[in-house]
């Protein structure tokens, strides 16, 4: 089968197309065929073995794991003595997390995992970045913030892949959302639901006179600091982006500014967030958005596009 690797950190010309021996499942695992994968910020980083001090996981010198890619979706084309749950023909999808492996033609993954059957309403490439996005950001919106019915939250990077899940998750669980983008993407986040759009090119969101219960910076642009005036006094700021503010912040005013890695949480935890977002695309209340498209051997394109940091959405590769 095909499988993208890198042997070392840098550009995305490092990635290579391989030929690999097909895996075979153990008695707990499925194989999936994939279908569609997805590409996402945090797999630039460990390409590029970005921040540094992540080397220490990633491995010092070159990665330690070389595959690529962590959401997928898929078919079963077979199934571990073991397994109960999926048979044969499925159409599943879900996220390998830091094992990598889904910028490939087939992946095995153990039944108990973050992995559930592909509901109806989502066509493989739409199912393929669920992870990323939404899986994200409902662990802020859900698990950090508790998101009430009646709050305001306000989302900034709104057209971006957690952005853009953010905005209609908080919807679902019934806050007032203001969504944060440029211009060009005003009418495409008030598309996905926000109540009101700030257009940042043209006005400054932390100058307003509102305040907000939840402000989720999804892009990691703003700072607790510059958004201290626009949180309500029980109010919180929180956000996916890693940096040296974000940690002393949210260590000497921890009831205030949360940081969390996703996918640092425990599998049932991951498992219980994932089995609500598929009760909601069930239910046909999401929708992924897809920016753009690339085949596996494009992979090293979707790379640079994803590192312009202007994508809308999710990018996805596609196997036919
Ligand atoms: N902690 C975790 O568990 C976790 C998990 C996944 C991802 N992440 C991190 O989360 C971050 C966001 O990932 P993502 O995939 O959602 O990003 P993304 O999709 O690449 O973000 C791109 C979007 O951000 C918008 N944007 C750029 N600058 C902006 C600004 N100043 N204000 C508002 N919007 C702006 C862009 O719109 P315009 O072109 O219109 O500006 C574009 O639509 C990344 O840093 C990623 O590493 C963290």
């Amino acid at each position: 089968m095909k499988a993208a690797i890198y042997k070392k950190y840098g550009s995305p010309e490092v990635i290579e197309l391989v030929e690999r021996e097909k895996p075979a499942p153990k008695s707990n695992e499925v194989l999936v065929r994939i279908k569609a994968s997805s590409v996402t910020r945090a797999d630039t980083m460990m390409r590029q073995g970005q921040p540094k001090f992540g080397r220490l996981f990633l491995g010092l010198l070159k990665p330690k794991n070389t595959s690529l890619g962590t959401g997928f979706s898929g078919v079963v084309e077979s199934v571990g003595s073991e397994v109960t749950q999926f048979k044969i023909g499925d159409a599943v999808f879900g996220e390998k997390l830091f094992s990598n492996g889904c910028n490939a033609e087939y992946v095995c993954i153990a039944d108990n995992l973050v992995l559930d059957i592909k509901p109806n309403t989502l066509s493989h490439a739409e199912a393929a970045p669920v992870c990323d996005g939404f899986l994200t950001s409902y662990n802020f919106l859900k698990d950090i913030a508790d998101v009430k019915p009646g709050q305001h939250v306000l989302i900034n990077g709104a057209s971006g892949s957690l952005g853009s899940a953010a905005v209609q998750l908080a919807k679902v669980m019934g806050a007032k959302v203001t969504g944060v983008c440029s211009t060009k993407n005003v009418s495409f986040v008030k598309s996905i639901g926000a109540d009101e759009v700030v257009d940042y090119k043209n006005e400054d969101c932390t100058n307003s006179q509102i305040k907000y219960d939840i402000i989720y910076d999804s892009v990691g642009t703003l700072s607790f600091k510059s958004c201290k005036n626009i949180v309500t006094q029980k109010g919180i700021f929180m956000t996916p982006v890693l940096s040296f503010g974000i940690v002393w912040h949210s260590i000497v005013n921890s009831k205030k500014v949360k940081f969390a890695a996703t996918g640092m949480k425990k599998t049932e935890d991951l498992k219980r967030l994932f089995s609500d977002l598929v009760h909601f695309f069930r239910q046909g209340k999401l929708r992924t958005t897809i920016d753009k498209k690339y085949s596996l051997s494009d992979l090293i394109h979707a790379h640079h596009y994803l590192e312009t940091g202007r994508k809308v959405g999710n990018i996805v590769i596609f196997n036919p």
